[in-house]
C-alpha cells in the first residue's frame, strides 16, 4: 500500500517547531532526500569574507562544461547578494568534524562579521575568481555564476547555477575512495522524515557515506 500525499498540505502533519511549515514545503519532509552539505563562500560589499552553510544542491555536467546547482538558496542571505553583485563564488566540502564551526557562521551572520573568524577557518584565495576559500575543506571549487532562477516566483529563494571553472582537492584526498567516503568525507544533510502514517515530526539528521559495493 502507498501512502499519497499531494500538493494541498496534510493537515495531519505536526511541525517540528511552529514555523516549519512556512520555511519548508511539507514535500521536503515526506520524501527526506539526503543532500550534500558544503560552505559556499562570497565577499560581502563591505570586504569581509562570507560563509554560507548549504545543502539543497546536485553537480553534473557534459563533455564540455560542469555545474553547480544549487537549487535552493534563500534571497535574503548575504551569499544570495553577494553571488549577483560579484558574479562568482566557491564551493568548499568539509568533514562533519567542521558542523560545529559552520554553525558558528550562522550564530556570527552580521554584515560586520568576518565569518571566518566566527568559524575558525582559515581563508585563502580562489585562483581563478574573486572569492575567499576555506583552507580546512578538502575539496574546493571555483564558480562563476551561469543562471538565476526563481523557481517558485514567490521571491523567496532561487535557484543559482554556478559553472566550475577549477577544482582544488586535498593530497590526502586525491587517491580514490580513501578518506572521500566515510567520517572524514562528504557531509549529507538527511532532511527530517516526518512519520506518513501518524503524522508526527522528527529531527533532520547529519550523516557520511557508506560504501555497499563498487560498480
Ligand atoms: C544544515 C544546514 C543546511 C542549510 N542549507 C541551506 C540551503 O541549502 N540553502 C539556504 O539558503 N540556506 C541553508 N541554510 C541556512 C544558511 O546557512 C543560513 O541562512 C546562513 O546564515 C546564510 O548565511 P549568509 O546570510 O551569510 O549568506 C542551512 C543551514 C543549515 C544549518
Amino acid at each position: 500500500m502507498k501512502i499519497e500525499i499531494g500538493k494541498e498540505f496534510p493537515e495531519y502533519f505536526k511541525p517540528l517547531y511552529p514555523e516549519e511549515f512556512d520555511l519548508f514545503s511539507h514535500f521536503e519532509v515526506t520524501a527526506g532526500i539526503p543532500t550534500v552539505l558544503f560552505a559556499v563562500t562570497t565577499w560581502k560589499e563591505n570586504g569581509q569574507p562570507n560563509i554560507c552553510f548549504h545543502s539543497w544542491s546536485c553537480f553534473h555536467g557534459d563533455k564540455t562544461a560542469f555545474f553547480a546547482v544549487m537549487g535552493n538558496l534563500y534571497q535574503h542571505t548575504h551569499t544570495y547578494a553577494n553571488i549577483l553583485r560579484e558574479k562568482c563564488f566557491c564551493i568548499n566540502f568539509l568533514p562533519i568534524s567542521h558542523y560545529e564551526n559552520l554553525v558558528e557562521t550562522i550564530r556570527h551572520n552580521e554584515y560586520e562579521d568576518d565569518e571566518f573568524a566566527s568559524g575558525n577557518f582559515t581563508l585563502s584565495n580562489a585562483g581563478t575568481i574573486h572569492a575567499p576559500m576555506i583552507q580546512e575543506a578538502f575539496i574546493s571549487m571555483e564558480c562563476t555564476l551561469k543562471e538565476v532562477q526563481d523557481l517558485s516566483g514567490a521571491g523567496v529563494t532561487a535557484m543559482v547555477i554556478g559553472q566550475v571553472q577549477h577544482i582544488s582537492v586535498e593530497e590526502e584526498y586525491a587517491r580514490g575512495y580513501q578518506k572521500r567516503y566515510g567520517k572524514e568525507g562528504f557531509m549529507m544533510l538527511v532532511p527530517a522524515p516526518q512519520d506518513l502514517v501518524s503524522g508526527e515530526p522528527n529531527q533532520s539528521a547529519i550523516a557520511t557515506v557508506n560504501i555497499e559495493k563498487y560498480d
